[in-house]
């Protein structure tokens, strides 16, 4: 099977910033002797939609050398996986109960507690069924989806491979850079159910934006109090619901809504929504949400006369923010409103920064957050200083959706169709039919600004293909509809049916934003969860010399 092929430019942002924050020793990822496989086999046909069409692309009638000696490693594998020794000395120490049920099970719970030292964490890997994986890089993920694929017989559906130890490392980078901002996941960027229940887990709090969402972090166990309504443009169904459930905190940017809340629920507290720009964002929100700082003591004034509770001021900057100024200027804005509360009689409590990070790993597999946590603790520190006599105790949270959701997941399509076309100069273009496109995940290119890179890998049971020419290619969703197009005009290798397209990066605003036109379920994607003892891939030259290494030490051993 050949590798990646072709790699598009990063459209990361804030590559520039160093990374100086690292994993620290607690999310440190041990647990070398868990059988990367022991879990496979239990969990392959769960972890996969059910009405996964199925044909006979893990049992090629012409199987080639490569995909039987593929399957005959997995088979081998996981025969050997499953009579491994069980270490339960840490998994015992944190679970206090007696012998697991069984030994693959205990061997997951004792390696989840030392890769986490947190059982409610180690109960969502074993919730989400987790694969523990090398690397949940490009070249680590498809490893898990070839086999996935094989196992499961794919061959026309998207799969996503979402890796859990990313967001785990995020969180514990952001704790620990910014130390005073508590972390409220904006749910609308991906409601990913391991992604919710691990930062569940983690402690984080949730910004939601309607009932549906309230809904769902409600019956996932969340309290009301560690909920934000951040919609400042509520519909008054989802006000209802809020109010019902015992929501608290709602934000808001118009006197239209200070008069919807006064006649929904005045004891809501109210957080007043201000504009703070990044012209750099990637998704400027500035035009649609936020008052202009200027309209904040009419504002406030309206609220007063109504009986209203202002307790706090919030911002987004934008998604996918570059320009640090913003944080500041923005932070400096909000002790303006402050203190303009202050002086109609609020003792104003919540200060909500928003969202607009970005969370990327440096080559390392090190958290990326750099002069951003700078700033903003230095903001903070300037214009929010604890214990300020005028301030009182000012809670610091933020509403980060990309930042978490990201990273986490990989996306793999299928090539289900192609058609070579002779074009004016005589040249061939080709024209390839995907399994996901701008109804589905790459709704992100519409809505998200997204430029998504992507990577070839070749069909795990078709021989290597013998044309190694580029053409130009045009990538097409699967709808009907002609506008359905991902790329134009791309420089790719000839594809065949069954090769397979893999999107990094592929969490934040994709599928969240995907609907069902056509009939096709891009909304309920094939789902494969990891846990990856690095958020990267090592360097090529590395892991070709452990492998070597490992091929020399079976080699002397035989010998022996
Ligand atoms: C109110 C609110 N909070 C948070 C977010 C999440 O932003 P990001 O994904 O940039 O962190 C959004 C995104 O649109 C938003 O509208």
């Amino acid at each position: 099977m050949t590798p990646m092929e072709v790699v598009l430019p990063t459209t990361s942002l804030m590559e520039e910033v160093p990374s100086v924050v690292e994993d620290g020793p607690e999310s440190t990822v041990e647990g070398g002797d868990f059988p990367a496989l022991a879990m496979q086999a239990s969990v392959a046909s769960r972890s996969c939609r059910s009405d996964v069409g199925r044909t006979s692309l893990g049992h090629h009638a012409n199987g080639t050398p490569t995909d039987l000696k593929l399957e005959a490693e997995a088979k081998t594998a996981l025969a050997a996986a499953a009579v491994q020794p069980v270490d339960r000395g840490p998994a015992l120490a944190t679970a206090g109960s007696g012998a697991a049920p069984d030994a693959s099970m205990a061997l997951l719970s004792s390696w989840q507690y030392r890769v986490t030292g947190n059982g409610a964490v180690a109960q969502v890997l074993t919730d989400f069924h987790c694969e523990h994986i090398k690397s949940g890089g490009p070249r680590g993920v498809q490893e898990v989806a070839i086999r996935h694929i094989l196992r499961n017989d794919i061959d026309s559906d998207s799969i996503y491979c979402v890796d859990l130890a990313a967001p785990f490392r995020l969180f514990k980078a952001w704790r620990a850079a910014m130390p005073r901002v508590l972390p409220y996941y904006a749910v609308k960027c991906y409601p990913e159910p391991g992604i919710l229940k691990l930062l569940i887990a983690l402690g984080a709090g949730f910004d939601c934006a309607s009932k549906g969402e309230l809904d769902m972090m409600l019956k996932m166990g969340v309290s009301p109090s560690r909920i934000i309504f951040a919609h400042p443009c509520k519909r008054t169904c989802d006000f209802r619901y809020a109010r019902e459930n015992g929501i608290q905190y709602t934000t808001f940017d118009t006197v239209s809504e200070l008069h919807k809340v006064a006649e929904m629920d005045p004891e809501f507290k109210l957080v007043l929504r201000i504009r703070a720009d990044d012209p750099g964002a990637r998704v400027p929100l500035g035009l649609k949400y936020g008052a202009e700082v200027s309209e904040a003591p009419a504002l406030l004034r309206t609220a007063r006369e109504l009986g209203l509770e202002c307790c706090g001021v919030s911002f987004h900057v934008g998604s996918a923010a570059k320009n640090l100024a913003t944080f500041t200027n923005a932070i400096e804005n909000a002790r303006k409103v402050f203190d303009e509360a202050a002086s109609l009689g609020y003792r104003m409590e919540l200060l909500d920064i928003g969202g607009g990070f970005t969370g990327h790993f440096d080559e390392l597999g090190n958290v990326m957050f750099g002069e951003i946590a700078n700033t903003i603790n230095a903001a903070l520190a300037k214009y929010f200083p604890p214990g300020c006599p005028e301030l009182g105790d000012v809670r610091v949270i933020a509403e980060p959706g990309r930042y978490f959701a990201e990273t986490s997941s990989t996306l793999f399509t299928p090539v289900i169709g192609t058609r070579d076309r002779v074009v004016k100069d005589g040249s061939i273009h080709k024209d390839y039919w995907l399994t996901d496109g701008l109804y589905g995940s790459f709704n992100c290119i519409v809505y998200d600004g997204q430029n998504p890179e992507y990577r070839v890998i070749r069909s795990p049971v078709q021989p290597e293909p013998t044309d190694t020419r580029t053409y130009l290619s045009t990538l097409w969703g699967p709808t009907c509809d002609s506008a359905d197009v991902v790329y134009k005009d791309v420089a790719l290798p000839a594809l065949r049916n069954g090769d397979w397209l893999l999107w990094p990066n592929a969490g934040a605003y994709t599928v969240a934003g995907a609907c069902d036109f056509n009939g096709i379920e891009f909304t309920h994607p094939c789902k494969v969860y990891v846990w990856s003892d690095s958020s990267v891939d090592p360097p090529e030259e590395q892991e070709q010399a452990a492998e070597q290494e490992g091929q020399e030490a079976t080699g002397a051993a035989g010998q022996e």
